[in-house]
Formats: structure tokens, C-alpha cells, sequence
């Protein structure tokens, strides 16, 4: 086959597969990682009751959305706008989201590298023997250490771009389609055990019981942020794939299973963390990034079997992140193959390397360039703060305007029923959400965060 897939396009197989892929882009490290550190720096059962809103208001309508849009066009995020909106300023999203694609995957690249690194630790035994404290320090001198997360970041960056160049059916698909049923297994013996450490009721607590007075504009915007980063919505990760899709595929019960796939992972996260977190004496609001690296290695070093929990643990945590980086980062590859004529692989290097380079700086975020901050953020901060809570909604926003609005109701229709072969129950109900709901919530959480609206 041809490098230059223009005319003949590479696609997805099964019905497995496509669900695999999606579910494989949506579930990563915004689950495991960036779900517990989040909830628990905004305070717990109430931030979760408005993410949980936020995902079947708002997420899924968007990756609906998405999809429609990408199995229509059968083009790149860029070239999907282009073609359904010929001559309109709409390829705009297109530009936002590649930009968007190219800043997550530069700081996904660094998480994701840690937890090679924790791979390593744990295969070589690195937990045994430690106390809390000690497991703290240990990962603190690791992330603020110069060498040793570049070198993982970069391996994590080569990884993806191997398996970017397999191309689309072979590579995603095939990765997407093993282990993540393990991942799910071993989280929910995590959050088990977790239960079951003493004074872990604490926990549950904190994750189930909304307390109101936790929730601030800037809370609810992280909740509609954190929803969009999990369900890999707003910037075009699920149009590239679902250009991908054969025309049979049930668009709206995809976009229905992958985000409730998605939702349950977070919150089994979540009990393995916070119960485990309370039972330690550690406070919900203290990790940061590093939640999941302090916490867990106490987890695994009071389960039986926990030399071999953790490894699996650890390179279940990889592959889920790069099933997710290779979604990512297609769309940046798709994006220039189809619209610069660019060969896949002089297209996979060139985002790879540029995403290396940027990743650099957020990789050092805590160490080295740990005196260069924002508004108290850190460089790291500061882009995973611009992409999730500001381009994602944003893509977002004008995508369900875009379908709402600006695409005829028909072609949607037809696009959602395959041409009239599935009989669709909620097409009123999305219609309403993608015209008013969608983009009026969104724009208000936005609006009010940034001090501009006060409701
Ligand atoms: N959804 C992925 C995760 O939860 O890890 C991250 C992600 C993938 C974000 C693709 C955005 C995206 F377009």
C-alpha cells in the first residue's frame, strides 16, 4: 500500500474494533491520572455530581457530534470543516484543534512517562520497604530530577510514533483491542483492597458526598474541562477517528458505551485512591500531579501479590496511555498528510519531534524551569490549564454549533441514521441539546469563570 493513503483511505474493521479505538482514545491517564488530582483538589462528591452532568449534557452531544462530522466527511479535523463548509471560516476548529492536539501531547508525553518510569520501579522492586513518606520523597526527587523523565517522555513519544506508523487498522486497532479489559480488572481489585484499608470510609466520603460550598466558577469550568479531556472531546481526536468508521456503524450508541466506559474508570479510580488516600493520613487536595504515584505504591505494598499487581498496574496504565497519544496525535498526522500531501512518515516525525521539543519544557516544569510560572503556574500547568479548560470547551462550543446550526438538520439525521437504516430514539433530545443546551451552558461556565458573566 501506498504511504500517501488519499483515495485509499485505511479504516477500522469490526464493530469491536471502533468501540475499542474510541473507548481506547477516551480512556488514558485523564481517568487514572488527572480524574482522582483533580476531584481532589476541587473538594470532592460535589465536584463529581457536576462532572457527571457535564458528560451526559454536554460530553456526550459533542462526541456525537464529532462523530457525525467525521464519518460524513471522511477527512482530517481540518479537511472535515473544509469539506462539509467549503469557503467558510469553520476550518478555524480545525486550526484550534490541531493546536490543541499538539500541546496535550506534549504534556500527556510526561505523565505518561512516569508511569514507564513506574514500570520500571516496579519490576525492580523500588516500592519494598518504604514508608509513606518515603514513597513521597522518592517520587518528588524523580520528577524534579532532570535526565531520567526526559529520557522516559522521549521513549514514550517513540512508542506512539511506532505504532502511528503501522497506520490506522493495523496500529490503533490492534493495540486498542487487548488489555484494556485487564486494566478494568485490576482497577477494580485496587478499589477493593482500597475499601478495605482501615479508616478508608473517609474516602468514600469525600468522593460521593457532594458538599456544595465546595463549588466556585473556576471548579465547575475544571469539571467541564476534566469531562472533555476524558472523553477525548473538542478538539477533533473523534473526527479523525470516526473518518475511519464503515458506514454501518451505530454512531449514537458508540458515543453512548465509550463515554460510560469512560465514567465507570474514573470513578473506580477514584476508590482506589481516595479511601487508600484518607487510610494513609494523606490530605485529597495534597498530591497535584503526583497523586497517583504517591498513593498507589502503598496500595500495592499491602496486597498480596503486590510485586506483581503493581507492574501490571503500571503497564496497563501505559498502554491505556498510549492508546489515547496515538488518537492524539493521529490528528496531527492525519491533518498533514491529507491537507500537505506529506508522506505518513515524514508526517509522524515532524509531530513527534515538535512534540518532544515542546514536551521538554513541561517535563522540567518541576524541576529545572521550576522558577518559570504563570499566575503560580507552573509551565506544565499552564498548558494542561489552556488545552483542557479553554480549547477543548472552546472546540467543543463551536462544534455543536456547527452541527446544530449550521449543518442542515438532514444531513445530520442521515448521517446518525445510516441513510435511514437505524431507527433513532433521542434524535429530538440531541437536536435540542447540540441547538440550545450544549453551547449556552458551555458559553455561561466559560464566560463566568473568566469574570465576564456572574451567575
Ligand atoms: N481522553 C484521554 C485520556 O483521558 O487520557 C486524553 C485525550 C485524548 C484528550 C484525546 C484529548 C484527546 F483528543
Amino acid at each position: 500500500m501506498s504511504l500517501k493513503e488519499s483515495s485509499n483511505r485505511d479504516g477500522f474493521t469490526s464493530k469491536f474494533g471502533i468501540l475499542a479505538a474510541a473507548a481506547g482514545s477516551a480512556i488514558g491517564l485523564g481517568n487514572i491520572w488527572r480524574f482522582p488530582y483533580v476531584v481532589g483538589e476541587s473538594g470532592g462528591g460535589a465536584f463529581l455530581l457536576v462532572y457527571l452532568s457535564f458528560v451526559l449534557l454536554l460530553g456526550i452531544p459533542v462526541m456525537l457530534s464529532e462523530f457525525v462530522i467525521g464519518r460524513k466527511s471522511k477527512r482530517n479535523t481540518f479537511g472535515a470543516f473544509k469539506k462539509i463548509a467549503p469557503g467558510t471560516l469553520w476550518p478555524v476548529i480545525g486550526v484550534m484543534g490541531i493546536v490543541a492536539a499538539f500541546v496535550i501531547l506534549a504534556f500527556y508525553s510526561t505523565i505518561a512517562g512516569w508511569t514507564l518510569h513506574y514500570v520500571y520501579l516496579s519490576i525492580t522492586n523500588g516500592f519494598q520497604g518504604r514508608d509513606t513518606a518515603e514513597l513521597t520523597l522518592m517520587f518528588e526527587m524523580f520528577q524534579t530530577s532532570t535526565v531520567l523523565p526526559v529520557i522516559w517522555q522521549l521513549i514514550f513519544i517513540s512508542l506512539t510514533a511506532v505504532i502511528i506508523l503501522s497506520g490506522v487498522k493495523k496500529g490503533i486497532e490492534k493495540y486498542s483491542k487487548i488489555l484494556m479489559p485487564f486494566l478494568l480488572l485490576l482497577l477494580i481489585a485496587l478499589s477493593v483492597r482500597s475499601v478495605t484499608l482501615p479508616g478508608s470510609l473517609d474516602g468514600l466520603v469525600f468522593l460521593f458526598k457532594p458538599d456544595f460550598s465546595k463549588l466556585s466558577s473556576s471548579v465547575i469550568l475544571g469539571a467541564l474541562g476534566q469531562a472533555f479531556f476524558s472523553l477525548s472531546i473538542g478538539m477533533g481526536a473523534l473526527i479523525t477517528y470516526s473518518s475511519y468508521f464503515p458506514a454501518k456503524t451505530n454512531l449514537s450508541n458508540t458515543a453512548f458505551e465509550v463515554s460510560i466506559a469512560d465514567v465507570i474508570i474514573a470513578i473506580l479510580a477514584g476508590i482506589a485512591i481516595f479511601p487508600a488516600m484518607f487510610s494513609l493520613g494523606m490530605q485529597p487536595e495534597m498530591g497535584g500531579a503526583g497523586l497517583i504515584f504517591m498513593v498507589l505504591p502503598n496500595v500495592f505494598l499491602q496486597i498480596p501479590g503486590g510485586y506483581i499487581v503493581s507492574i501490571a498496574f503500571f503497564i496497563l496504565l501505559a498502554i491505556a496511555a498510549l492508546t489515547s497519544s496515538i488518537s492524539i496525535m493521529e490528528v496531527v498526522v492525519a491533518f498533514l498528510v491529507e491537507e500537505f500531501n506529506m508522506v505518513r512518515r515524514h508526517a509522524t516525525a515532524i509531530t513527534a519531534i515538535a512534540a518532544a521539543t515542546v514536551g521538554l519544557f513541561c517535563t522540567l516544569s518541576w524541576g529545572a524551569l521550576e522558577n518559570v510560572t504563570l499566575g503560580g503556574r507552573n509551565i506544565f500547568d499552564v498548558l494542561d490549564f489552556t488545552a483542557s479548560n479553554v480549547l477543548l470547551p472552546l472546540g467543543g462550543l463551536l462544534i455543536v454549533i456547527f452541527v446544530g446550526w449550521y449543518m442542515k438538520f438532514t444531513e445530520v439525521k442521515d448521517e446518525m441514521s445510516n441513510q435511514g437504516a437505524l431507527m433513532l430514539k433521542f434524535l429530538g433530545l440531541f437536536r435540542f441539546l447540540v441547538r440550545f443546551i450544549a453551547p449556552v451552558a458551555i458559553a455561561i461556565i466559560f464566560l463566568n469563570a473568566i469574570g465576564i458573566l456572574r451567575v
